[in-house]
């Protein structure tokens, strides 16, 4: 087995997911795993970084294939005892002027954004060596769905005990309420991009609570964040950050020296602590 340390990041063979492998070929002091859902399109991201004289490794991952995500556990089980860095950057967006039904947006959003990256969580967290980051890539979004869901929610979700399974039951509730037409009726906001990016920030709260309870000892740090606006096939050309600046928080975290007590259990935007 090996002792290198080992850094996975979710969905890099694009966009932030890929600058995220970039910065950490430079930085972090180990292998560096990209994975992509399709090992194609993976391979052609590993062979760009080479071309840039960086050594990332790949695997495939898909993470609404539970199948997948277990191939990589064990791969990881294996070859390396465990995982030191873990960022779920994978995610998707409908655009703004996608006529598919708001029902339908919200069930395949929620499915990848928040049921698929907590299917990847709940696989891999028991894996985290000591000392080990989590970076749970979220969005701003979150934050201005979460300030326009009804005061009964905003209390849910800004709730110190709220559990996962209560988090699941909201985010199908949702999709429920969307498909019944009363979401808006039932205190949701009409985003379900936003509401999907409130599950992975809620969920991160939510995680960090129990390490805290039961690996204390470990000092693992978790975190949710937002890479700003950021010009990828998901935001488009407009977007003000390159994909390389977009990487520098979620990068931040992933790399909180291994003396940090802090942050955790955060939603951090510009390296900085917001307010959830
Ligand atoms: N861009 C922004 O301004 C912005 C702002 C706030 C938050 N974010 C968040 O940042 C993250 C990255 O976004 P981005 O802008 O870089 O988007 P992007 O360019 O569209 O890239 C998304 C990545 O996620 C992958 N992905 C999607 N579904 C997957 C699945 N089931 N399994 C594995 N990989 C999957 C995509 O793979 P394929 O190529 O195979 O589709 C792609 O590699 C997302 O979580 C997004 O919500 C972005």
């Amino acid at each position: 087995m090996s002792s290198t340390p080992v850094a996975v990041v979710t969905g890099g063979n694009k966009g932030i997911g890929f600058a995220i492998v970039r910065a950490l070929c430079k930085q972090f002091t180990g292998d560096v795993y990209l994975t992509a859902r399709d090992p194609g399109r993976g391979q052609v991201a590993v062979t760009k970084l080479q071309q840039e004289g960086l050594n990332p490794l790949f695997h495939q991952l898909d993470i609404e294939d539970l199948q997948s995500i277990r191939t990589l556990q064990d791969f990881l089980k294996e070859k390396y005892g465990g995982l030191n860095v873990l960022v779920n950057n994978a995610g998707i967006a409908f655009k703004v002027a996608d006529t598919t039904p708001f029902a339908i947006q919200a069930e395949v959003t929620m499915r990848t954004n928040f049921f698929a990256t907590r299917d990847v969580c709940t696989e891999l967290l028991p894996l985290i060596k000591p000392h080990g980051r989590v970076v749970n890539v979220s969005s701003m979004g979150s934050v201005s769905a979460l300030a326009r869901c009804s005061r009964d929610l905003q209390q849910k979700f800004r709730s110190d005990t709220i559990t996962e399974e209560e988090l699941v039951k909201l985010m199908t509730k949702f999709v429920e309420d969307t498909k019944n037409g009363v979401h808006e009726k039932e205190g949701w906001p009409n985003t379900a991009y936003g509401v999907t990016k409130i599950g992975v920030t809620v969920l991160s709260r939510i995680q960090a609570r129990m390490l805290n309870k039961e690996r204390k000892a470990d000092r693992i740090l978790l975190n949710a964040c937002c890479p700003g606006w950021v010009r990828t096939d998901m935001a488009g050309p407009n977007a003000t950050k390159s994909a390389d600046e977009g990487a520098e928080t979620p990068v931040y975290l992933a790399l909180l020296a291994p003396d940090a007590d802090g942050p955790h259990g955060q939603f951090v935007s510009e390296k900085k602590v917001q307010k959830w």
